[in-house]
């Protein structure tokens, strides 16, 4: 809980309070939790027990869940440590803080994710594999929890499975870029006693920002989508003379250009196939491909047949799409790109691609990616990833030369195109 897992400072700074010393700051905190321990005798995990090295503190029990069950270094929370290390050396010039691509709505629904604790729990229907969570803030204890108020007023959580956690790293590619079209992500180990145990037993999982007001069809066969587009209407719509946003008939009109264009490049970056080619018309899939093993791939054949899923956004911004289920395919060979995924596209987001022709791309992610402290421990750092991140800026180099060899074009990207 608190700051352990986020090295996020910049809210202070932002509202123009001056941060609270860290030391005063921990004495508060550790008041707050040796109250809260007294309270609530903490779930008895007797498979995790605390590394042996690490000594007891008064707060470890509720305030350091998520440093259990871990390898036995004995890390100490982030917390303890800012004093003499990162922490301090961050508040004190702009050069540590948080990176600029996080507005301070994205570190707060981090924060929230990485260390909201957990008051309730729901199914969702048809969806076996995850489960949503209600948060609640460090400083909201106390406050009543009603599940599905608590969603609406965006303290939920979507837990994913562990082999999905490359979607945290999708989350911080789309902020890099500047895209903005994500929900928050964070890598966590849960140790809730709501929590069934194959999300307790000490795995890595996603946790993705729940966003109350995703539009979905009522179509019960379609309740993926907030518009029914097949490929053929897409290809038609991108065609620079095609339907037009104000075609109020037409289908998902209520979106731009631009938003199909930063959709094909994240797709294409991170290779995901779901929602613009869950066919695998664009590559030759392995017979253990989901399109193979559904069946889908046959569909190839009958383009008219073919249509796009997870093409969502919110009600609060029908004009922006919303980008969600971003696991994509890091392992994917660089000699199947699926370059269906960028067809009919004839324009990209300046700002993306002046970062990805900047070769900095690397380097940003890992700065990124450094804030969300489970994640990069439990990938060793900077060179455990970087295999995952050389993957994903030789796409870019890619994708560079599809757009110099096409004669593509950039636009201009403020948030209304
Ligand atoms: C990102 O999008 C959200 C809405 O989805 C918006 O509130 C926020 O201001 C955007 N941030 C930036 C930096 O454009
Ligand atoms: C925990 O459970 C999940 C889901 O059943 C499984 O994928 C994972 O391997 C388990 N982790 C450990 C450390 O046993
Ligand atoms: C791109 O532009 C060059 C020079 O104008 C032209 O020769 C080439 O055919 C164009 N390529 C495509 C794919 O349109």
């Amino acid at each position: 809980m608190l700051s352990l897992s986020l090295q996020v400072q910049r809210p202070w700074r932002r509202t123009g309070l001056k941060p609270p010393a860290p030391a005063a700051l921990a004495v508060l905190l550790a008041l707050a939790l040796l109250a809260l321990a007294r309270l609530t005798p903490p779930p008895h995990h007797p498979l995790h027990p605390l590394p042996a090295s690490s000594p007891p503190a008064p707060w470890q029990e509720v305030a350091a869940p998520l440093s259990r069950g871990r390898a036995p270094s004995g890390r100490v929370p982030v917390l303890q440590e800012q004093p003499h290390g990162r922490g301090r050396r961050q508040r004190r010039g702009a050069a540590g803080d948080a990176p600029p691509w996080f507005s301070d709505d994205d570190l707060q629904k981090m924060q929230l994710l990485a260390s909201g604790q957990v008051v309730s729990k729901t199914r969702i229907p048809a969806h076996g594999q995850v489960l949503r969570v209600g948060l609640q803030a460090i400083g909201d204890a106390g406050r009543d929890s009603a599940p599905e108020r608590d969603c609406q007023d965006g303290h939920c959580g979507l837990i994913k499975r562990p082999r999905d956690l490359y979607e945290v790293l999708a989350f911080h590619l789309d902020r890099v870029l500047g895209l903005n079209r994500s929900l928050p992500a964070v890598a966590r180990r849960f140790t809730s006693h709501l929590l069934p145990y194959s999300y307790t037993n000490g795995s890595l999982r996603p946790i993705i920002w729940w966003a109350p007001d995703l539009q979905h069809l009522e179509d019960a066969n379609n309740d993926q989508n907030s518009c029914a587009l097949g490929w053929l209407q897409y290809q038609e719509m991108l065609r620079p003379h095609g339907p037009m946003p104000a075609d109020g008939d037409a289908p998902c009109s209520s979106i731009p250009r631009g938003e199909w264009s930063r959709l094909a490049l994240f797709d294409f970056l991170l290779q995901v196939h779901d929602r613009l080619d869950r066919y695998c018309c664009g590559f030759e899939p392995d017979p253990s491909e989901p399109c193979m093993e559904e069946m889908l791939h046959e569909k190839c054949r009958n383009p008219a047949e073919l249509v796009l899923v997870h093409i969502l956004v919110r009600r609060s911004a029908p004009s922006r799409l919303v980008f969600i289920d971003n696991a994509g395919k890091p392992q994917h060979p660089e000699e199947k790109l699926n370059f269906r995924l960028l067809q009919g596209i004839d324009s990209f987001p300046a700002s993306a691609v002046a970062t990805l022709r900047s070769g900095r791309l690397q380097s940003l992610l890992l700065e990124s990616l450094r804030v969300d402290r489970e994640l990069w421990e439990s990938h060793g750092g900077a060179e455990g990833l970087r295999p995952l991140l050389r993957t994903i800026d030789r796409r870019a180099r890619i994708l560079l030369r599809h757009i110099r060899e096409h004669n593509l074009t950039v636009f201009e990207d403020t948030s209304q195109q």
